[in-house]
């Protein structure tokens, strides 16, 4: 049977989101339209996450929950990540899936449904640079906050992460290619862009960089905000750095993960920088842009750590002050060097670190937020909030904040901050001019 209808969930990282959002699109252009909520789709699309293995997991237990009361089933496909990692081998461990495409066959699923429809059970995972991106149709719909890949891949190699083997080698997409995408983002409602890269700040494309990006695309009007993630510390170049001083479409907010404070661990993490060189690039983007919001990511029990080891990284959040931060248990992933190294770390230990080290992040977060009390600023707006004339909207720092307004989302509205919790932030609306 040809489905008619569908529903895509993605997990993880935002480039799944995008890459949700760009496959509605084409399964749209298919003829095919969404699941209204409740309905039962013909087609589900799994876009899964292999980062972590319970992540991973999750994945399966999903697929067993699609059988309906009946017996039957929808189509099933396989993809992100997963798919990506386990290929033909998906299928035989559950045969409830019927396609598995990985994040660069995309552009084949109309292809591959028709196959799975005459009863086939077909597989992906090639890796042909970019050509999905060529086979989405135009942009016709954006959140006011829109995702925009520019990267993908991974050439780092840290010893701990499936990335470069899920996604590929590092790959930019053309500078024209995106600044399309962006007009037509913007055209349709997008008044913030969100550059994705696995390593964000590697995109080039002949000698320009991201900031000669950023700067291009800070041109276009009608669009008022741009932001930019995931960063690697090796690729913080000094004309990005410069760009956060200068463009004030850029927002004063950088992601930029440093995973622990000991050299020892870094190392073994075939990171390339140190506690120090970090901490000297974070200087280097405050000198730029006094006021930037600096997030992080973190693993707690890589394999050898010690306690010393831990309490440097604990030090290093009191030293950087983030305004946030995600923190993670060390999870042995397949094919990667760390799986196989000694002196894995007990559950328990990596528990308790990963509890003490929240506690730690979440001091500074607050302690961040209380000090915007008072302070004015403008908000996008996003979406409704819980109450009734309640609307929820990001700061310049990415807080999360409650508004009440009758603007919509989209708008952009001055704000005095009034109160600071540690995920949120509570905004009070200047009056504004009458139309
Ligand atoms: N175990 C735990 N966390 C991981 N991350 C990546 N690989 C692993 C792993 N094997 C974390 C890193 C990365 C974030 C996206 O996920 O902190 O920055
Ligand atoms: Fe998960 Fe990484 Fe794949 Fe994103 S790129 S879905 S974080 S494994």
């Amino acid at each position: 049977m040809t489905p008619k209808t569908f529903k895509i969930k993605s997990f993880g990282c935002q480039m799944n989101v995008y890459d949700g959002e760009r496959m509605a699109e084409l399964l749209d252009a298919q003829g095919l339209s969404p699941a209204a909520d409740g309905d039962d789709p013909d087609l589900v699309v799994l876009n899964t996450c292999h980062i972590r293995e319970k992540a991973a997991e999750k994945a399966y237990s999903d697929i067993g929950r699609l059988r309906r009361e009946d017996g039957s089933k929808p189509l099933i496909a396989l993809a992100g990540c997963v798919a990506q990692a386990e290929g033909a081998e998906a299928k035989r461990r559950s045969p409830l899936i019927d396609i598995v495409v990985g994040p660069q066959a995309y552009h084949r699923l109309p292809e591959m449904l028709a196959e799975a429809s005459r009863g086939a059970r077909p597989v992906d995972t090639d890796m042909p640079a970019l050509s999905k991106f060529d086979a989405f149709p135009a942009r016709r719909r954006a959140a006011p906050s829109a995702f925009l890949t520019v990267q993908e891949g991974c050439d780092k190699f840290c010893t701990y992460c499936v990335v470069p083997y899920t996604r590929g080698a590092e790959i930019s997409r053309p500078w024209h290619d995106i600044v399309t995408e962006a007009d037509a983002l913007v055209d349709c409602g997008a008044r913030e862009i969100v550059l994705l890269g696995q390593n964000v700040n590697a995109w080039s494309d002949d000698r320009r960089g991201l900031a000669d990006l950023i700067r291009a695309l800070a041109k276009i009007h009608g669009l008022e905000r741009i932001r930019y993630t995931t960063s690697h510390p090796a690729d913080m170049t000094d004309a990005l750095i410069a760009a956060h001083g200068e463009v004030d479409k850029l927002m004063p907010y950088l992601h930029l993960p440093v995973q622990s404070g000991s050299n020892r661990i870094l190392k073994a993490m075939n990171r390339s920088h140190s506690a120090e060189t970090y901490l000297a690039i974070v200087d280097k983007v405050r000198g730029a842009r006094p006021d930037i919001a600096l997030s992080g990511d973190f693993i707690v029990g890589f394999p050898g750590e010690s306690e010393d080891d831990f309490e440097a990284t604990l030090r290093m959040v009191d030293a950087v002050r983030y305004a946030a931060a995600y923190s993670f248990k060390y999870s042995p992933r397949p094919g990667t060097p760390a799986a196989s190294m000694e002196d894995q770390i007990p559950r328990e230990i990596m528990d308790d670190r990963l509890q003490r080290l929240q506690a730690r992040i979440n001091e500074h977060q607050l302690a961040f937020n209380r000090s915007k009390v008072g302070v004015d600023t403008k908000l996008l707006i996003e979406r409704s909030g819980r109450h009734e004339g309640q609307m929820i909207g990001r700061s310049p720092w990415l807080q999360s904040v409650h508004v009440e307004t009758d603007a919509p989302a989209g708008a952009i509205v001055a704000v005095t901050l009034v109160a600071a919790g540690p995920n949120s932030m509570a905004g009070a609306e200047h009056q504004r001019a009458a139309a």
